[in-house]
């Protein structure tokens, strides 16, 4: 096992009903600035829920951060906390209204131009304001953890940070606040918290059995409960599940320890960057022709996980990691994902277009061996065609 240090601070929350809980969860004399995304919040009740639950404390609303939030709307909230004098953030949604709350939390009180915090990839952030959740959507585990994914929309640029500055004080996760999701949303949600789980377990072994059992517990879960929760929309305890396996997923418990490879993310965010993909559906193009260009050096792992959640034991080495791969994909095209670029309409002049971005954000040098340059880039994506 590598070495570590393991700190989470979020205060976690769970349960129905949790959200009358705010009272006890935000400063007495907080200035309040609630934020939101679209319309969900507010057609749903969530948000009346919210504001009810804040009583008597000064509260201002910021609506309309988009899914993958951008730098341009965000810093409309900086500038209402500085006018209004806010010193307590809460955001109500998904992954990204917590992720737009963490930035707009640190750049609040960035010296200098914001930008540069995901320039930097969040190693300038010396503060942040306080801030908690209140998650609708389980997917990105944003909600204990300390990391943000930020697009700038004028260069097309997708980018992240990471800061102990801002990890949740707190975060409130009622599993009914999910059974108004449409199908897409639990869809992409199942997706993009298996995909966190392979990023931190498909490596390649370092004797760390305890962070290896955690993942495959949680592979099996979402499994398991991915099919049913595209059917049972208000199924409490499939919900329940669902949400806890999400956040466990990436709060950083199974990836302590253990080499990391990220690069699907890396080229997923250059697709949604350029083509408005959802960020699950470039996790799901991306990652099974990735485990099939690193098939050498993940071997050993694509044969575990192969064995533990697939229950393929027979043949060849190479023909059980081509199943491995195939059930992969299967598993994504079961939830409703499509996984192939030419679904999404693109094509060899995208893949060019997608290593031109690749390049110019120095992302050359991806993956637990940092062996993914721009040539091996151009095979996974072709081979995702
Ligand atoms: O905008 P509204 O109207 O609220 O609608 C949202 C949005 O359109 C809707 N929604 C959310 N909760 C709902 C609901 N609709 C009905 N009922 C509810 N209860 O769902 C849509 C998608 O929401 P979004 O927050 O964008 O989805 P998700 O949670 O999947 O977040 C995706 C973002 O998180 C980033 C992604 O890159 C992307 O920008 N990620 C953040 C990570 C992190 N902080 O650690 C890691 C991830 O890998 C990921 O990159
Ligand atoms: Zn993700």
């Amino acid at each position: 096992m590598l070495d570590f240090d393991y700190c989470n601070p979020t205060h976690i929350s769970f349960g129905k009903n949790k959200i009358a809980g705010l009272n006890k969860l935000v400063p007495e004399n907080a200035r309040v600035l609630v934020l939101f995304g679209g319309n969900s919040a507010k057609k749903t009740g969530t948000l009346d829920e919210v504001i009810m639950a804040l009583g008597e404390r000064d509260i201002i609303e910021f609506g309309g951060i988009e899914a993958n939030p951008t730098y341009e709307t965000l810093m409309q909230a900086v500038a209402v906390i500085k006018e209004e004098k806010i010193d307590f953030l809460l955001a109500v949604g998904g992954g990204s209204v917590i992720d737009g709350t963490k930035f707009v939390a640190a750049a609040a009180l960035f010296e200098g131009e914001p930008w540069d915090i995901l320039l930097n990839w969040g190693n300038n952030v010396i503060q942040a304001l306080p801030f908690g959740s209140v998650l609708t959507l389980p997917a990105t585990g944003s909600e204990m953890n300390s990391g943000s994914v930020i697009t700038r929309k004028d260069i097309q640029s997708k980018r992240s940070f990471m800061s102990d500055h801002v990890f949740p004080k707190f975060s409130i996760l009622d599993p009914t606040k999910t059974f108004t999701l449409p199908t897409r949303q639990v869809a992409n949600g199942v997706v993009d918290a298996f995909v966190h789980i392979i990023e931190q377990y498909l490596t390649y072994p370092v004797n760390a059995p305890v962070q290896d059992r955690f993942s495959e517990g949680l592979l099996q879960t979402l499994v398991e409960l991915g099919p049913q929760a595209l059917n049972n929309p208000t199924d409490y305890d499939i919900r329940a599940n669902l949400m806890w396996v999400a956040t466990m997923a990436l709060n950083g418990l199974i990836g302590r320890g253990v080499p990391h490879d990220w690069a699907t993310h890396m080229i997923g965010h250059e697709l949604t960057a350029l083509y408005d993909i959802d960020h699950a559906r470039t996790l799901a193009i991306v990652l099974p022709s990735l485990l099939d260009c690193q098939r050498e050096s993940k071997k050993e792992k694509l044969l575990q996980y192969g064995e533990r959640i697939w229950n393929i034991t027979q043949g060849s080495e190479e023909q059980r990691i081509d199943e491995v791969i195939a059930r992969t994909r299967a598993f994504f095209e079961e939830m409703g994902i499509k996984t192939r670029l030419n679904d999404y309409d693109l094509n060899y002049t995208h893949v060019e277009e997608i290593l031109t971005k690749l390049e110019f954000h120095g992302m050359t040098a991806l993956g637990e061996h940092q062996d993914i340059d721009i040539e091996r880039s151009r095979h996974i994506l072709e081979r995702s065609l």
